[in-house]
């Protein structure tokens, strides 16, 4: 796994950011960094542009709603979106990002 640094939006609640070529959600609230895929699996909305509540991230479009610790969409829906470790370490945040397999090789 690859630390990515970053750095975090001027105020708290959801931004996107293209990191290795993937674009995250980040959930940034009351100094915990939270961050996800930002393709919402149903359709395709930018779950940037959505809300959170109860520790679920909502969808803009058609309101699906994802755990924001595991991924896993609510009962029903069937779906799931990707989550990213983070760690705070000497005053900065960092995304870790897994290389795919086959470029491990
Ligand atoms: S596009 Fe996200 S719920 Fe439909």
């Amino acid at each position: 796994m690859k630390w990515h640094k970053i750095n975090l939006p001027a105020e708290y609640g959801l931004s996107s950011l293209k990191v290795e070529g993937k674009k995250l959600c980040l959930i940034y609230e009351e100094a915990k960094l939270q961050v996800t895929s930002s393709k919402c699996p149903h359709a395709g909305a930018d779950l940037s542009q959505g809300w959170c509540e109860n520790g679920k991230l909502v969808c803009p479009y058609h309101r699906h709603q994802f755990d924001v610790e595991t991924g896993k969409g609510d009962p029903g829906q069937g779906n799931y979106i990707r989550t990213y470790p983070t760690k705070f370490k000497n005053g900065n945040w960092y995304i870790g990002i897994s290389s795919p397999w086959w470029k491990m090789f």
